[in-house]
């Protein structure tokens, strides 16, 4: 079987095709004009997407070197994203199926983020945790099967990649900020500020970052501009810490919790070097899984070959398109 996947559910215009789980090509368009306005602006994201989505899916198939008359499907994400945004990826895909009278199937972006680990590790076995982290989301689910999913936690404010994003415009980094704080934090010294870590003693799997948001901005308004430039690389490497210090001892509880030993990461969050090397270290006694950043990043790799995964479950499942911004995992 051979899938197109499309992904615009935030600034990356991307599409990639996939047969029988192999990844053929993957193109992937960020839209770095968002960088001057510190974060994402919603209609300016959707108007790229119409302007890209044309080359960037001819680029997919010509990198596959696939006609799209040899497709079987196309999968495009139908949610959570930006209403716009979305829309533009779900109108394209359902035209062109149509046109090629082939199913269309609308996908869970953050189901795509998950399935992106069997991309990397085909022999992955059910049951294992999900430790979820993009700009939108931070969540640990067990997941049990293809398309069974308890959702053990979730963020009460903020997420984390949002927590990098907010971080960095504190610290007068750019957007996007994740990789912009890791950069910033290489070399320095992570014990050097003590930034708060909510909910660290509770035996609840549940996140917040906006107070850690707030102590940066205070820390950063008592110190001073000169103090903080001259001292960058600590302050990145404290906060980037207490980050992935309250991501990693949740996951560790979840493990502890459910007794389940392989973990696995995803979104874009998941491609922080600093916190797969700790996460070896916090979980030695668990198998820790983690695709390229490539595929932790948004990508149309995920959403090809989890549509291919439906495909293959559940054939009749085609034409469910409706975009939903806020759309959850099945079984919450
Ligand atoms: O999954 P993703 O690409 O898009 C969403 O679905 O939201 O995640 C984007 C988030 C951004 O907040 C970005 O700052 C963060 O992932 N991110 C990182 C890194 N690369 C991207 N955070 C920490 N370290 C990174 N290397
Ligand atoms: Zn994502």
């Amino acid at each position: 079987m051979i899938v197109l996947g499309i992904e615009t559910s935030c600034d990356e215009t991307a599409a990639a095709v996939c047969q029988g789980g192999s990844i053929l090509s993957s193109v992937i368009s960020s839209q770095k004009i968002h960088g001057q306005y510190g974060g994402v602006v919603p209609e300016i994201a959707s108007r790229e997407h119409e302007k890209q989505i044309v080359p960037i899916v001819e680029e997919a198939l010509n990198g596959a070197a696939v006609l799209k008359e040899n497709l079987h499907a196309i999968a495009v994400t139908r949610g959570p994203g930006l209403m716009g945004a979305l829309l533009t990826g779900v109108s394209f895909a359902s035209g062109l199926s149509e046109g090629l009278e082939i199913p269309c199937l609308g996908m869970n972006h953050m189901e795509a983020h998950i399935f992106a680990n069997f991309i990397a590790d085909p022999k992955l076995n059910y049951p294992f945790l999900s430790l979820l982290v993009s700009g939108g989301h931070t969540q640990i689910w067990k997941v049990n099967g293809f398309g069974t999913y308890e959702l053990l936690g979730e963020t009460r404010d903020d997420a984390a990649g949002e927590a990098f994003d907010k971080g960095a415009r504190i610290l007068g980094l750019d957007y996007p900020g994740g990789p912009a704080i890791e950069k910033a934090a290489k070399g320095g010294d992570e014990t050097a500020v003590t930034f708060p870590q909510a909910f660290r003693k509770s035996d609840n799997i549940e996140f917040s970052f906006s107070g850690l948001k707030t102590a940066l901005l205070n820390y950063v308004r008592q110190e001073g501009k000169d103090m903080i430039s001259q001292n960058l690389a600590d302050i990145a490497a404290s906060y980037q810490a207490a980050i992935i210090g309250i991501l990693l001892n949740k996951l560790r509880l979840a493990v502890d919790q459910t007794g389940i030993r392989t973990t696995v990461m995803g979104g874009g969050v998941a491609a922080n070097q600093e916190m797969r090397e700790k996460a070896e270290a916090i979980l030695g006694d668990c198998t820790v899984l983690y695709p390229d950043a490539s595929l932790c990043t948004d990508n149309a790799a995920m959403v090809a070959f989890t549509g291919e995964l439906y495909l293959k479950s559940s054939p009749e499942r085609s034409g469910d398109l409706a975009v939903i911004p806020n759309l959850r995992l099945a079984g919450q």
